[in-house]
């Protein structure tokens, strides 16, 4: 069964289910400050799992793209991808537990086929501090679906300390049958909606015999292989352990509870959040232990195989894994319209980049390579994401620039390291971390370039150097993406709705006073301001700017009301609402519209009236990229209405 088969078979499935089926959201979020990247089906859906009212209704399903460049150092095992689609179905106050885990149960029995007998799930076991029960109603119908095929389903509640012991249905606690934006309960800010969930999984029938890690943070180091099948020997198997025997193919979250100051109450709707890895269910489908073997990797294995000369086992098959999902993963971001630069999602498409031209070295693969496989990543997808291919141009060149480069930098640092060599024998641990630093030249590299020379390497005093400044650097990420999350939880805050009201009137005006070639590019929005990339061929007056400020203060102080319809595409399009109309919406779209000066095509939320907006004010204008301009803005507290 092919990974597009799959994809097939459950969009046909839920559409029978009366679903709508909607397209996949761009891997950058829009109007999200929350996360850099799109990395699970439900994050844009977060409106409406908590009341919002979505235009195309209360059953939806898609197949979202997703990166998870948290998962960067678990890439070259035979399960982790940073890029992956989720195929996910949503009810919205709609069906529960009832319809979702019957449902389930068919599409893997019998559209994929899965041997019932191979298939294992979880449970919530419950947690009494937060009050929230055991979901002894997902054990019963779960029971009742393995009888159904005469298979008895028991309940086992200790598994992690005593094995299986012949059950089905496991229990376990919030760290893997818990299901939020933050993870564990604990970690939940006020706000955030989350809930019990019960998962499935596939059995192999036996531990991987061996895997290979990255290992740590460290994109410099070897892998060194791990030996599953013995360091598990001695541990009880179970289906969450890690000797690979089992892997979870999806997750059934039934988002019910919202975190207040006062501890968890019900949503006022009862959400299912269904998320399954599409190249994992394809792998169970084939019953294929190591992902990368389905039938979508196999043309970029090939290319791959030709260019190193080298083939895809052994010794080899971390590298192709990593090079793999890496190239992957960087057609899609830059397909998404991201580019390789110095941070945000430019800093992990370059980092995605870079790793995968150091992978390649390591298959001795020393010239240009990349766009190849990237050009058969394109061909791969192209009919199920049509973008792919009407940016070939630019995601090929964007890769390419980026592969020069980095290939230079690598030279350069091959040129240092022979300065420093030139009267010695030995480099010691500072020396060799600032070549890496600095250079980012590889310690792969320079132990290798040194033996070459016959001279050696402190590779201990390396070590220490980069424990000491990696610690500096997580605790300094950490406190960046713990600051970046409290951000975005008041995403759904008052400001941030504002700015997102805001952005539609700077996008009008802007149209206005510089013309209709303006569209826009970009939006990024935070509590603390909005930011808009739009399409202009030239930097903006300072007299321009003023007409656009007062334009938008003009519309403010009419406190013209915000409505909301829904209409057909092809309606909205005789409206002459705004809206990026080469991206592809579901049939139906809602419009916001602000008086006779405004009209967009947009998911919300607004405010209800302009009033409340305060007074606008474009902090910066510059330049964002070649014909596209970058406008800062912040709404001072002068609401003219409250
Ligand atoms: N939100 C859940 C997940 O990402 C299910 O879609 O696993």
């Amino acid at each position: 069964m092919t990974l597009n088969d799959v994809r097939k078979k459950y969009i046909d499935f839920f559409a029978s289910k009366q679903h709508a089926i909607i397209p996949s959201s761009r891997l950058v979020p829009e109007n999200d400050s929350t996360t850099l990247f799109t990395g699970s089906g439900m994050q844009p859906m977060i409106a409406y799992l908590l009341g919002q009212k979505h235009p195309e209704g209360s059953r939806l399903a898609d197949s979202q793209k997703c990166l998870r460049v948290q998962d960067i150092d678990d890439i070259g095992d035979n399960r982790h991808t940073t890029f992956f689609e989720m195929l996910g179905n949503w009810s919205l106050g709609d069906y529960f537990k009832e319809q979702q885990i019957p449902w389930m149960f068919d599409f893997l029995t019998k559209e994929l086929e899965l041997d019932p007998n191979r298939i294992y799930v979880t449970i919530f076991a419950g947690n009494d501090e937060i009050g929230i029960p055991k979901d002894t109603e997902s054990g019963r119908i779960w029971k009742n679906e393995f009888q159904s095929v005469g298979i008895t389903a028991d309940i086992v509640d200790d598994c992690e300390t005593n094995g299986m012991q012949g059950g089905r249905i496991f229990s376990y606690g919030e760290k893997k049958n818990w299901w939020s934006r933050a993870g564990i309960p604990e970690n939940m800010p006020v706000g955030e909606p989350g809930g019990p969930d019960t998962e499935m999984f596939w059995d192999f029938g036996s531990p991987l015999a061996s895997t290979r890690r990255t290992g740590g943070l460290n994109d410099n180091e070897l892998p060194e292989p791990i030996h599953a099948a013995s360091v598990y020997a001695n541990q009880p198997c179970h289906v969450n352990c890690d000797c690979g025997r089992f892997m979870e193919i999806g997750n059934n979250v039934f988002m019910q509870y919202i975190k207040t100051e006062q501890g968890f109450i019900e949503l006022p709707q009862r959400n299912v959040d269904f998320g399954g890895g599409l190249e994992r269910l394809t792998a169970a489908a084939n019953d294929t232990q190591d992902i990368f073997t389905i039938d979508i990797f196999a043309p970029m294995i090939a290319i791959l195989e030709k260019i190193s000369g080298k083939k895809y086992a052994d010794a080899n098959i971390q590298y192709f894994r990593v090079i793999i999902d890496h190239i992957r993963a960087v057609t899609f971001l830059i397909g998404d319209g991201v580019v390789p630069d110095k941070k945000d999602q430019g800093y992990f498409a370059r980092r995605l980049i870079r790793r995968a031209v150091r992978f390649g070295r390591f298959l001795e693969i020393e010239k240009p390579f990349l766009s190849q496989l990237a050009i058969s990543v394109i061909q791969s997808y192209s009919n199920a994401y049509s973008n792919l291919l009407e940016r070939q141009e630019i995601i090929l060149s964007e890769i390419l620039k980026e592969e020069n480069k980095f290939s230079k930098t690598l030279r350069t640092g091959l040129l240092k390291f022979d300065q420093i060599f030139q009267n010695r024998d030995d480099v010691n641990g500072e020396q060799a971390f600032d070549l890496y630093a600095t250079y980012g030249f590889p310690i792969e590299l320079i132990i290798e370039e040194a033996q070459r020379q016959g001279k050696t390497v402190d590779t201990a005093g390396f070590q220490k150097e980069f424990d000491a400044n990696m610690k500096k650097h997580q605790d300094l990420s950490r406190t960046a993406s713990s600051g970046k999350f409290k951000g975005g939880l008041a995403d759904h805050s008052d400001m941030s709705v504002k700015y997102h009201t805001a952005t539609h009137l700077l996008h009008k005006a802007l149209k206005t006073v510089l013309g209709d070639h303006v569209q826009q590019k970009g939006s990024n929005i935070t509590p603390e301001r909005l930011r808009f990339d739009f399409s202009h061929p030239e930097k903006m007056t300072p007299e321009e700017i003023k007409q656009t400020e007062n334009l938008v203060n003009e519309q403010i102080q009419k406190d013209m009301t915000v409505t909301r319809e829904e209409m057909s595409v092809a309606q909205a399009k005789e409206k002459g609402a705004l809206g990026l109309f080469e991206h592809k919406y579901g049939d139906t779209v809602s419009i916001y519209t602000m008086g006779d000066f405004s009209c967009e095509i947009c998911g919300g939320p607004h405010v209800e009236h302009t009033g409340v907006l305060g007074k606008f004010k474009i902090t910066k204008e510059e330049s964002a990229s070649a014909g596209v301009r970058r406008i800062k803005a912040v709404l001072e507290n002068l609401s003219f209405r409250t």
